[in-house]
């Protein structure tokens, strides 16, 4: 197995003029090719930061990372442009993550201008091929990103994140935003891709469901660091931090949620089932 990502003692501290802010202590994991690798943990535990300072959207205080086995640490410019486009990231909020002048079609097209020669009207087929691909309807592309649902919306994330042919994508709460019945939905369209294109996941989410639902692997955070990790069946199903069966015990049970019992099997309630 090689690895996909690999993150390698990552120290962030955000420092302001008065403050100082440790918000990742040390974290090492890896996300081998064709896997999820699934983080957890409580608001505030640094999962968001560690995210960004592997990929280096945000500068790591010290540690390293890896993308396909290439440092992404120390580059420049073009190279860490062109290893940016080999990686792609889903945020939380769709809507917000939009710019809400662009119609959807030239949302998709954006990152295809940035890191690709394609322009005109070669430009246009890629990005309504994308559209087909997050099973959008090509009469979504004239569309502004307000006059699209929130799965919607988020289906858009996710092909302006693939539009590059990334191998690996950094999924951060990717589906917090949406309805349970949405959420599925989403959910599932992210499992069919990975298949489909053999990508990698680095998948955040502070829904343990869901993060057993997708992961092989999961990693526990807490306070900037990461306390447990392992197979993801073993970490969130039998536990051996305290701080992790804390969590499990801690997760309300949402009235409507998707029940999911074992990995690959997302199990639905009629009435859900309905709207999928
Ligand atoms: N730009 C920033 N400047 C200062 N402190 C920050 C900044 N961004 C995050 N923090 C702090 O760093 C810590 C970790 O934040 P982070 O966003 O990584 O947590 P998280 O695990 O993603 O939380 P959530 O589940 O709420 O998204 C928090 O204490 C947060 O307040
Ligand atoms: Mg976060």
């Amino acid at each position: 197995m090689t690895a996909m990502l690999t993150v390698d003692n990552i120290v962030k501290v955000y420092r302001s003029h008065r403050t100082e802010v440790r918000a990742v202590n040390g974290v090492s994991f890896e996300v081998e090719a064709g896997t999820t690798f699934g983080l957890v943990g409580e608001s505030g535990s640094g999962k968001s930061t560690i995210a960004r300072c592997a990929l280096r959207l945000i500068e790591p205080t010290s540690g390293s990372s890896s993308v396909d086995g290439r440092p992404i640490t120390g580059l420049r410019g073009k190279e860490l442009r062109s290893l940016r486009a080999s990686t792609g990231m889903v945020f939380q909020n769709p809507v917000a993550a939009l710019n809400p002048r662009l119609t959807i079609e030239q949302s998709i097209a954006e990152p295809l201008r940035t890191h690709t020669a394609l322009r005109g009207r070669v430009l246009a087929a890629r990005a309504r091929e994308l559209l087909d691909e997050v099973g959008l309807a090509q009469s979504h592309a004239e569309r502004l990103p307000h006059q699209l649902s929130g799965g919607q919306c988020q289906r858009v994330g996710i092909a302006r994140a693939l539009a590059t042919r990334p191998k690996l994508l950094v999924l951060d709460e990717p589906t917090s935003a949406l309805d349970v019945s949405v959420q599925a939905q989403v959910l599932n369209l992210l499992q069919e891709l990975r298949r489909e294109y053999s990508l990698s996941y680095l998948l955040i989410s502070h829904d343990l469901d869901v993060v057993r639902y997708m992961s092989d692997m999961a990693g526990v955070m807490r306070k900037g660091e990461l306390v447990e990790s392992g197979p993801a069946a073993e970490v969130l199903v039998t536990p051996s931090h305290e701080y992790t069966q804390r969590l499990i015990a801690a997760m309300p049970e949402t009235p409507g949620a998707v029940p999911i019992t074992e990995r690959g099997t997302l199990i639905t309630t009629p009435k859900v089932a309905e709207q999928l």
